[in-house]
């Protein structure tokens, strides 16, 4: 399934040639079956991206399905298109409480076995240190509301304590010793009681790591925007984004995309606020220059993790009672029909200027 063949891509007039300009870059999440079967995505991938994150294909539960079997296929397959391209890998990710298999969540709590993680590690890492340089070793850790240093309950605390965190970076840099290290995380952006906390908490988290010499090289800020939430506000998002580069780290926007709220309203209108959302956003994020680079969760609607809920519907009775729909959510740079959207715009401006 390699697409290595290909004629080599052209990036002009992209995100990807607009963000070396400013010396950044853009990518996006991607599914290899995607982008072997739909020649536009294809397409669009090739011209758009410097960088690719794989949206399923490294995660634990795809990766080792019954312990000690590996399945390397769609992670080779990527890799391959990406190599033959000269795209760069995100490596997504090593230890996320949402992407355990099964048996391993019933072993990791019942038996507190290490090894089971360290297998795990040198089998992915053994195999793509030479190939991908950049690793979310650690995917969500903190969680509000449960315990006093923010920790989030995963079956990894369960099982090894806080000491989890840096166990597992040190095991990544004794077994990738040329990669750069990161803690992903999300819902840090909004002006809120709980989102407030999570900045606070996830700072604290990194200054007891960089102060224990612990090996961390950058931050990922997945940057999942929602329209339901409340204020974006730029000075305190800013002096956020100042604290983490003081600390010596550099940051990646790994996941943007945006969670529509008012469906009832105008395409029109929901792709503007869509865009207003992401322009608000990028113009913070792109001001700190440690910021290295901006990848979306998807390109295209078509292919985006957000739905449009069923409480989303409940919210306007009587709505679409024409027999129209609100179609799928519209919260990324590229409409169904590949077409580019507003948002795409202005992620093409924010990425123009140089920090
Ligand atoms: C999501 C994928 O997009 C889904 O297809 C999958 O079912 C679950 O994971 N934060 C992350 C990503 O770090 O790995 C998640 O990706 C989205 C939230």
């Amino acid at each position: 399934m390699t697409l290595a063949g290909q004629p080599s891509r052209s990036t002009d007039d992209s995100l990807s040639q607009i963000a070396a300009g400013a010396g950044r870059f853009f990518g996006s999440a991607v599914r290899i079956e995607d982008i072997v079967r739909e020649d536009d995505l294809r397409g669009t991938v090739l011209r758009e991206c410097a960088w690719l994150t794989p949206e399923i294909a490294l995660k634990w539960d795809a990766i080792e399905r019954s312990p000690g079997s590996f399945q390397f296929g769609p992670m080779d397959s990527l890799l391959a298109f990406a190599a033959a391209q000269g795209m760069r890998l995100h490596g997504h990710t090593l230890l996320w409480h949402g992407g355990i298999p099964a048996w391993a969540e019933s072993a990791l709590v019942t038996q507190k076995n290490w090894g089971l993680i360290q297998r795990y590690f040198e089998a992915v890492l053994g195999r793509y240190r030479s190939t991908i340089t950049q690793w979310d070793v650690i995917n969500e850790p903190i969680e509000t509301g449960y315990r006093m240093d923010g920790l989030r309950g995963s079956v990894f605390l369960q099982a090894f304590g806080p000491d989890y965190i840096p166990r597992a970076l040190n095991e990544a840099r004794r077994l990738a010793p040329g990669a750069e290290l990161i803690i992903n995380e999300f819902a840090l952006e909004t002006e809120d009681r709980v989102e407030n906390d999570r900045r606070y908490l996830f700072l604290k988290l990194l200054e007891r790591l960089k102060r224990a010499g612990v090996p961390l090289d950058g931050v990922g800020l997945q940057a999942h925007l929602d329209l339901s939430k409340g204020q974006f506000r730029a000075d305190i998002y800013a002096q956020f984004l100042r604290n983490i580069a003081d600390l010596g780290l550099f940051i990646v926007i790994t996941e943007l995309d945006v969670k529509e709220h008012d469906y009832i309203q105008s395409v029109e209108q929901r792709d503007r606020q869509v865009a207003d959302a992401t322009a608000r956003y990028l113009d913070v994020a792109l001001a700190q220059s440690a910021v290295r680079g901006v990848t979306t969760w998807g390109l295209s609607d078509r292919h985006s993790w957000l739905q449009v809920t069923p409480a989303d519907l409940a919210r306007y009775p009587g709505g679409w009672r024409d027999g129209s729909s609100p179609g799928v959510n519209r919260g990324l740079p590229f409409d169904t029909a590949m077409r580019r959207k507003p948002m795409y715009h202005t992620i093409a401006n924010a990425l123009h200027h140089r920090a």
